[in-house]
Parts: C-alpha cells; sequence; structure tokens
C-alpha cells in the first residue's frame, strides 16, 4: 500500500516511524514532513492544507490511503474534499469528515454534543456579542475560578482560567470583542473542575473502537506546572489513576456514548477522537469521576510520541480497519512497558526564539527514540526549525526508568539554547 501522512510535528514523526514498520505499507510519503520523517519515508514539498495539491498528488503516485496528522486539514474538511472528487472518492482517509472534527473546531458544538448524549463535562453556558448581559449574569452563578473558552480553534491559547468575578468579567468583555478575532465572536462559560487531567485516545470505524494506551502530557513551559502554555514538553503512559475500574468507567460513560452518538447524529467519523479527561474531585458526590474537558480529532502531541511506543500492533492493518469498517476484527496488541518522552525546545518558546541552530549528537542516543518535531535539513544538517524541536522517547519497567533514560539521552543532544523540563512524570 501506498501511504501519504499529513503534518510535519513530533507526532508525524512517531506516526511515519510506527506505520513504516509495516509489511503492508510499500512506501511512505509525508508532507510537509521535517527531517525525522524523512527517515522513515519521503518527504513531499506540499502544505496539509493544499487540498488541490493533495489530490493531485495522491492520483498522480497512486496513493491508497491518506493518513491526517493535525486537526487544521480535518477542521477545513479534507476528508469531504477528497470524498466529494472523482478522481479520490474511493481514497480511505484516516480522519473524520468536517462534521466530525468540528467537535475540536468548536467548542460549543463539543458541549453540546456531550449535554445531547449525556456525556459528563462541566456545566456551561455560552454567549456571543448580543448577549453579554447574560454570560455576565451567568458568570455571577459560578464559583471562582472562572472557565472561559473561545468557540474556535485559537492554537491551544483560546482557554482562560480567572482567580476572580471581575477579572473573569473583564475578560468576557474582552473576548466576545474580539480578542481572539472570530474564534472568540462566541464563548463557552463553564464550571471549573478540580482534579488530574489524563488523555485518552481512541481510533474508530464510525461503529468499531479500540481504546490505545492513556497518557498524560505535561502544557507548562516551567516545571512544577508554571509559566505559559505550551504545545506541549512531554508525556508519560501509562497514567496510574487510570486504573482498569476507572478505565471502564471512561468507556461506558464517555468513550460509546461518544462513537455512537457520532452515529446517531449522522457524523461520518473514521478516525482518532482525543478524550481530554480529567479525574474531576469537586463532583456532586464528592468522589473523584472521569470528565471530558475537551475533544480532539486527532492524536495528541507529544503524547504520540510516547503512546505509538506502547503500540504493539501493526498500526496500518488497524487503518484498514477503520477504512473497511471492520476495525472489530483487527487485533491490538500494548507494550506492558512504560514510555515517556521529553521534549527538547528551543529557549524562549512558547514565545519568541531562533531558528536555524545545528542540532548535535542525536546519532549518539541509544536505546531511545528521537521523534523529530520542529527540525529541518539545511546544507545537509539538521537544525531547529520550531518551538519544539525534538522529542526523546523511552521504554522502561517503569516511569522512573523511563524517564531517567530520557533525561540521559536527552542530555547528548545539543543545540543553542536548548530547554527542557526535569520534572515530567515527577507528580504522578
Ligand atoms: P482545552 O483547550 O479545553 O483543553 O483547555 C485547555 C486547558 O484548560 C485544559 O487542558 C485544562 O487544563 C484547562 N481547563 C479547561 N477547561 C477546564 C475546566 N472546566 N476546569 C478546569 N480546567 C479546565
Ligand atoms: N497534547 C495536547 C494536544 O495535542 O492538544
Amino acid at each position: 500500500m501506498k501511504i501519504l501522512l499529513l503534518g510535519s510535528g513530533g507526532r508525524e514523526h512517531a506516526l511515519a516511524w510506527k506505520i513504516a514498520q509495516s509489511d503492508k505499507c510499500e512506501k511512505l510519503y509525508i508532507a510537509p514532513g521535517n527531517a525525522g520523517t524523512g527517515q522513515c519515508g519521503e518527504n513531499v514539498a506540499m502544505k496539509a492544507d493544499d487540498f488541490e495539491a493533495i489530490k493531485a498528488f495522491v492520483v498522480e503516485k497512486g496513493i491508497n490511503m491518506v493518513v491526517v496528522g493535525p486537526e487544521d486539514p480535518l477542521v477545513k474538511g479534507i476528508y469531504d474534499n477528497l470524498k466529494t472528487d472523482e478522481r479520490t472518492k474511493d481514497i480511505p482517509v484516516i480522519g473524520p469528515s468536517k462534521a466530525g472534527a468540528v467537535l475540536e473546531g468548536s467548542k460549543d458544538f463539543a458541549k453540546a454534543f456531550m449535554e445531547r448524549h449525556n456525556i459528563p463535562t462541566a456545566r456551561y453556558q455560552t454567549f456571543d456579542g448580543e448577549h453579554l448581559e447574560e454570560g455576565l449574569k451567568f458568570l455571577e452563578t459560578l464559583e471562582a475560578p472562572y472557565v472561559l473558552k473561545a468557540d474556535g480553534l485559537c492554537a491551544g491559547k483560546g482557554v482562560l482560567i480567572l482567580p476572580t468575578l471581575d477579572e473573569a468579567k473583564k475578560e468576557l468583555k474582552e473576548m466576545l470583542g474580539g480578542m481572539f478575532g472570530n474564534a472568540s465572536s462566541r464563548v463557552v462559560i463553564e464550571e471549573f473542575m478540580s482534579g488530574i487531567e489524563c488523555s485518552v485516545f481512541v481510533l474508530t470505524d464510525g461503529k468499531n473502537y479500540k481504546i490505545l494506551p492513556e497518557a498524560k502530557d505535561y502544557k507548562r513551559i516551567g516545571e512544577h506546572d508554571t509559566g505559559l502554555n505550551t504545545g506541549g514538553m512531554g508525556s508519560v503512559t501509562p497514567v496510574p489513576f487510570a486504573t482498569k475500574e476507572w478505565m471502564q468507567k471512561v468507556e461506558d460513560r464517555i468513550i460509546r456514548p461518544t462513537v455512537e452518538g457520532l452515529a446517531a447524529d449522522g457524523i461520518d467519523y473514521k478516525g482518532f477522537i482525543f478524550f481530554g479527561l480529567i479525574n474531576r474531585t469537586n463532583t456532586p458526590s464528592k468522589e473523584a469521576e472521569p470528565y471530558v474537558i475537551e475533544y480532539n480529532c486527532r492524536m495528541g502531541d507529544p503524547e504520540t510520541e510516547s503512546v505509538m511506543l506502547r503500540l504493539k500492533s501493526d498500526i496500518v492493518d488497524l487503518f484498514e480497519g477503520v477504512a473497511e469498517g471492520n476495525l472489530n476484527e483487527r487485533a491490538i496488541a500494548f507494550d506492558e512497558r512504560a514510555a515517556v518522552c521529553v521534549m527538547l525546545v528551543s529557549g524562549g518558546y512558547p514565545q519568541e526564539y531562533k531558528k536555524g541552530y545545528p542540532i548535535k549528537g542525536i546519532e549518539d542516543v541509544e536505546g531511545s527514540m528521537v521523534f523529530h518535531a520542529g527540525t529541518a535539513m539545511k546544507d545537509g544538517e539538521v537544525v531547529t526549525n520550531g518551538g519544539r524541536v525534538i522529542a526523546v522517547s523511552s521504554y522502561g519497567k517503569d516511569k522512573a526508568e523511563a524517564l531517567q533514560k530520557s533525561f540521559e539521552e536527552a542530555q547528548k543532544i545539543g543545540f543553542t539554547d536548548k530547554y527542557f523540563r526535569r520534572d515530567i512524570g515527577a507528580d504522578l
């Protein structure tokens, strides 16, 4: 099978690494890819949301499957675009239709979906600029801290958590006044949930599903979860509180109702669902229970860089099951070991940082995986090309051993102003 994978981050390198191991994959292209994906297949200079170029490439190369890494092309409707073109309508796309990607593309849609299908999530209401007064009144019915979310995609920046009512009111006015452009023309206000977060991933063919290993990611730039939010500074799997009993609740109350809800709503969904969960402690019963914070329509980054290490099965076989609607007939098995990833980032990230620094020492890394995130080839040399640069992923008999290994190997990789968090996994 000839496969085209779209995207260019650490997630895509990890997916490319896994896809390339499959006997069913005869040729892998990655568009646009990075210096790491180029070791797993052939990079193609094509943007992941340039649908016309992608379709022409699919036809020219006789591509048999398109796997979509990031949310952007999905939210823009790549699935529907290929399915409604005579030339590409029969090519399986791993990733949901535009109607399904709205689960990530609109917070209001996701909340209404959960409410409709009785899926546990924080109580909420949505307001637009014409209903500011009602929004301010709704805030008064909640307790601090206050959670405000821009409805649309904001590259992870659209959620504000405010400690006081006054600040919440002020920010609500600013958001509805265009703080995040069109994305905050509607704002979801919801109850604050306390607890520890956990990412759960499912691959679905629209009817059947397989649950992948759960993971925890570390979003803040600073140690002990301080400082600005990033795309993710590391990840750990398994997550100790995600016991068999807890995961059973997740499956019964969240996963199954979501997959069935999508089908009941007539939404075409063949791909990954990422459940951003919290083991909520401030529940009415005071017992910790799984609740949904958000949905994403793709795998997590940097969770993929640890989760793929634990997937023992052939991922292309699973993708085939998604495409053919017989995922239930495909086997899935996991490595019992722990896996972690530690992200090496450019100094200054997530604010301003420089690109183009040579990266040394990658070839000295032994026994860990080096997944490239923001890298590029320049004059035959690997150079930094983004905020998050490289994920160092390792196995261990437990998370402590895996982390020690990643930290050790991370020291061998050098570039100007390299930074990484040394406390990944320390809270678990
Ligand atoms: P989201 O983009 O919806 O995942 O939100 C970003 C982050 O904000 C989440 O990962 C949580 O850490 C936090 N967050 C979002 N909603 C809530 C909530 N209702 N209660 C507590 N924290 C939240
Ligand atoms: N790690 C969180 C995300 O991929 O959105």
